[in-house]
């Protein structure tokens, strides 16, 4: 079992190699039999690569999204922003192969330590790709918690090895999210806000995605269970990467490390949060001014 073991960092490649011997150009005689170890850190690391994405639903004319383009290195965190009805949600439903993009590509990319491509783009598989929706507890299907989250294992395919390792990460995301003290027998509705959000996490998080996904995930919570998820996602964060839509820049401030806005009419413009809150600053008192 322990073979199928699946670690975050195994997805993107070992990031400290084997210790090598210290080249040098003395005899060893002259090292004082000191055996020196040099650890050689490798820096290659994987991106997330959105290019010049454009997207028209089936039988309309109208674009939702126009030139999309931007990059989220590994285990970064990425927020979008913008007006209600900008096309974000569009985007993230495209990222996470629901749809697919008119033109343009979306593609994870690793680059050796010098920056530079080290092999050609790999497209961005759907199943790799964890995503909760807006409100993901009102699509709770099951009436028990371990019903919900195996809801969509294989049934027939797979056989024992696939399940004792899906149960092995399971147990793993549980203890990631902190629902390890919860019934699996408990009636995922009779949780409250914060552990309903947990729960849905969790199953994403159960085939370590290799992009997760999250659209208004702080939406509807009171604020101790806003500040619950705020924590988990900055825990998370530090084996994951994480794309987050959301309207609320200030509590997630701390954690982001790219933002963009989307603009209605589908642009995706970079726009640093500090940024966007001075220019908001500008307009109160712009605002104040005017009579
Ligand atoms: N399948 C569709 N066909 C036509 N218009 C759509 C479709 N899906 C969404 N829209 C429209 O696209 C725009 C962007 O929607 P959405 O991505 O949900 O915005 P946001 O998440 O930023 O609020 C909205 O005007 C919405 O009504
Ligand atoms: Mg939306």
């Amino acid at each position: 079992m322990a073979a199928f073991a699946l670690s975050p960092s195994s997805l993107f490649g070992s990031r400290i190699s084997e210790p090598v011997a210290l080249i040098s150009s003395k005899p060893p005689s002259m090292l004082n039999f000191k055996r020196t170890l040099l650890i050689k850190i490798s820096c290659d690391y994987s991106c997330l690569e959105v290019k010049d994405v454009h997207y028209r639903p089936p039988g309309t004319q109208i674009n939702l999204l126009n030139g999309v383009s931007f990059s989220l290195p590994e285990k970064s965190f990425g927020l979008i922003f913008g007006q209600s009805g900008s096309g974000k949600t569009t985007l993230l439903q495209l990222l996470a192969g629901f749809s697919k993009p008119t033109s343009g590509s979306i593609h994870i990319q690793r680059y050796t330590d010098e920056g530079k491509p080290n092999q050609s783009p790999k497209s961005l598989v759907p199943e790799r790709v964890g995503i909760v929706f807006q409100f993901p507890e009102r699509y709770f299907v099951a009436d028990s918690v371990l019903d919900e989250v195996t809801f969509g294992w294989p049934r027939q395919r797979g056989g024992p090895q696939l399940k004792d390792y899906l149960a092995l990460n399971l147990q793993r995301a549980f203890n990631w999210v902190g629902l390890n003290g919860i019934s699996l027998d408990k009636d995922p509705h009779s949780l409250s806000g914060g552990y309903k959000r947990r729960l849905a996490l969790a199953i994403q998080l159960a085939q370590v995605p290799d992009l997760l996904i999250l659209d208004e995930p702080l939406a509807g919570l009171d604020w101790k269970a806003r500040a619950d998820v705020v924590k988990l996602l900055k825990h998370l964060k530090k084996e994951l990467t994480i794309l987050v839509v959301s309207h609320d820049l200030k509590e997630l401030e701390d954690l982001v490390d790219r933002s963009w806005r989307m603009e209605m009419g589908g642009f995706l413009r970079e726009e640093q949060l500090m940024v966007y809150f001075q220019s908001r600053l500008v307009l109160m008192h712009l605002n104040d001014a005017i009579p």
